[in-house]
């Protein structure tokens, strides 16, 4: 499926390609757009193209050969080149996975993932372009509030309506996806940095051995999963651990799923209740659980759930936390 564009105003991207040529090279950013919606919509501050990690030096080198600087070097994970013309080329590195999605990971930390089902083909002047999809932008521009170019790239692909291929179906964690829902953990935590409590503290290694000794299911959203919920057995009943769901997928009503899920894991394992500990303040911690169906218990907590607040003590450091649980039906 393609569809041409007029060569005229794309004629930096293009240069930029084709330096890039016989390179998996992608395009995102406003370029990305503008190629979806076969016009240029506004003045780009550069080309932001995607490359394997594991060629991104060589891909930077071709840039640096025809006199660009490195203006930002973070390599293998990111390089911003700048021509002495003032074209700049944001090179950023992905590490694809053997089911085809790719993921990147930026200096602190924080977890991007790029679905196989978000890429589409275009031609720009003949040129073979390889794209995000006008879904996969459209879920990129969410989780941060939106300046006036996120606005205009909005505007500019408002009209695309292709059949969605994002899935957020909840289903088990299988072998192999334990390292992205760790990525998830840590990246999804950046949620509470507007509420001052960011960066978290790392857990202690015995909390994480108890964690993982508590352990009975993980239960995740999306093919690649881009949130989850770890089930733990505590005083002989259900707990979520942990409930995490990447920022641009936020408020799509993934992070109820995983819980309804949850609950409905536990009651098919002949669980009563369903307990969890979280922030008071948060709006999505206690007053979202409270929405949900959850209830705060007394101080009295049995011996487990005692423990696991123990462990949780530094945590408390950032705001006040509460136990909450959930009765099953
Ligand atoms: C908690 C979390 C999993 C929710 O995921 P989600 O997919 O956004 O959840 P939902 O879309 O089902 O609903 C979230 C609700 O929380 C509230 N909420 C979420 N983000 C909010 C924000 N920034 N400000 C105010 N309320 C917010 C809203 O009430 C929202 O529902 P609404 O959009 O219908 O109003 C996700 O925010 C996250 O990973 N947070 C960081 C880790 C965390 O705090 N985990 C839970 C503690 S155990």
């Amino acid at each position: 499926m393609s569809e041409s564009a007029d060569c005229g105003g794309f004629v930096p991207l293009l240069e930029a390609l084709e330096r890039l040529k016989d390179c998996d090279v992608r395009l995102g950013g406003g370029w990305g757009v503008d190629v979806l919606a076969g016009r240029v919509s506004r003045s780009h501050h550069d080309v932001d193209l995607f490359v394997p990690r594991d060629g991104m030096v060589a891909a930077a080198s071709r840039f640096i050969d025809r006199g660009f600087d490195a203006v930002l070097e973070e390599p293998p994970d990111r390089m911003v080149l700048q021509s002495r013309g003032g074209q700049r080329v944001d090179l950023n590195g992905l590490v694809y996975r053997a089911d085809g999605h790719a993921v990147q990971v930026d200096h602190e930390g924080d977890l991007e993932i790029f679905p196989a089902w978000g890429w589409v083909q275009r031609a720009v002047a003949g040129q073979r372009v390889v794209c995000l999809s006008a879904e996969a932008q459209r879920l990129k521009h969410r989780g941060y509030p939106p300046r006036r170019t996120d606005e205009t790239d909005l505007a500019a692909i408002a009209h695309i309506n292709e059949p969605p291929r994002f899935d957020p179906a909840v289903r088990p964690m299988e072998a192999g996806e334990e390292d992205l829902v760790a990525g998830i953990e840590t990246a999804s935590d950046r949620l509470l940095r507007p509420f001052g409590m960011w960066p978290l503290p790392p857990s202690h290694p015995e909390a994480i051995a108890a964690e993982r000794a508590r352990t009975v299911a993980v239960l995740v959203a999306g093919r690649p999963s881009i949130g989850f919920s770890r089930l733990e057995l505590v005083d002989g009943h259900a707990h979520i651990g942990q409930l995490s769901v990447l920022s641009e997928y936020g408020r799509l009503g993934i992070g109820a799923s995983l819980v309804e899920a949850s609950c409905q894991w536990a009651s098919r394992h002949g669980n009563r209740l369903i307990t969890l500990t979280t922030f008071v303040e948060v709006p999505f911690n206690a007053p979202w659980y409270r929405r949900i169906g959850f209830r705060e218990l007394p101080d009295a907590l049995d011996f487990e759930l005692a423990e696991v607040v123990a462990q949780e003590a530094d945590l408390a450091a950032f705001g006040a936390r509460v136990v909450m649980a959930r009765t099953l039906g």
